[in-house]
């Protein structure tokens, strides 16, 4: 494990989005584990920078996002679909401003190939689970998982318990995660209480994980990463 401290955020985001753009000019067609938050947008920002200037193609790039919520249109401004969409993919993946997340032409491209999100409607979560398990072995496996950290050590939505879940999984939120997360939506009873999750063993079998933490108040979190206490 490699530990890297920086002083500004600006600085995160440079060094992270570095690290994702030099894991896909290493191999263009990487498979990319991509996460959501305030934590990413520094690097996705920079990686948008890279592709602008042409430092970077990624055409050829698969992703798969950690989580959805459940019970949330997919159009809704605070799902991850949209998130990702609107923080990387239009600007980043698909390079074309005329793609638009619903029903707009791709010009060639078919994001459904390529962008892999979890289905929160799905009407059978489980069913839902366990098809994103086989996606994400038929894409080869991820080769790099971006990651941010829960002030309460949350890694994707998989909460503090008792024991690890290892594989997607459908999850109910924490009364400290709706309570975090309550700032992007108008009220807190909007946000919504379940979700879909990939599980820590799908995050670990990632060939390379990049954990970024902002913020004194994940230095708790971080210092039991770091001393190798992990625990569920
Ligand atoms: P944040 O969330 O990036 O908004 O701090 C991280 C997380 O909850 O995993």
């Amino acid at each position: 494990m490699n530990v890297l401290i920086y002083d500004t955020e600006e600085q995160i985001g440079i060094a992270a989005g570095n690290y994702m753009c030099g894991q896909v000019l290493a191999k263009p067609n990487s498979v990319l584990g991509l996460a959501t938050g305030s934590t990413p947008l520094k690097p996705y920002n920079h990686m948008i920078r890279l592709y602008e200037q042409g430092a970077v193609d990624f055409s050829k790039v698969t992703t798969f996002n950690l989580d959805e919520y459940c019970k949330l249109d997919v159009e809704d401004k605070n799902s991850y679909h949209s998130f990702m969409h609107e923080n990387l993919f239009v600007q980043a993946l698909l390079g074309d401003p005329a793609f638009l997340l619903f029903d707009e032409p791709t010009v060639g491209l078919d994001p459904e190939e390529r962008i892999h999100f979890l289905d929160g409607n799905a009407a059978d979560l489980e069913a839902e689970c366990k098809r994103y398990e086989e996606s994400i072995r038929a894409a080869g496996g991820i080769d790099i998982q971006l990651l941010g950290i829960g002030s309460n050590g949350h890694i994707a939505f998989n909460e503090p318990s008792d024991s690890f879940q290892r594989w997607t999984h459908v999850v109910s939120l924490k009364e400290s995660t709706i309570q975090d997360n309550s700032r992007f939506f108008n009220t807190i009873e909007e946000v919504p209480t379940q979700a879909l999750t990939m599980g820590i063993g799908s995050i670990m079998q990632a060939k390379r994980i990049l954990i970024i933490a902002l913020g004194e108040h994940k230095a708790k979190a971080i210092k039991q990463v770091i001393s190798c206490n992990v625990t569920p």
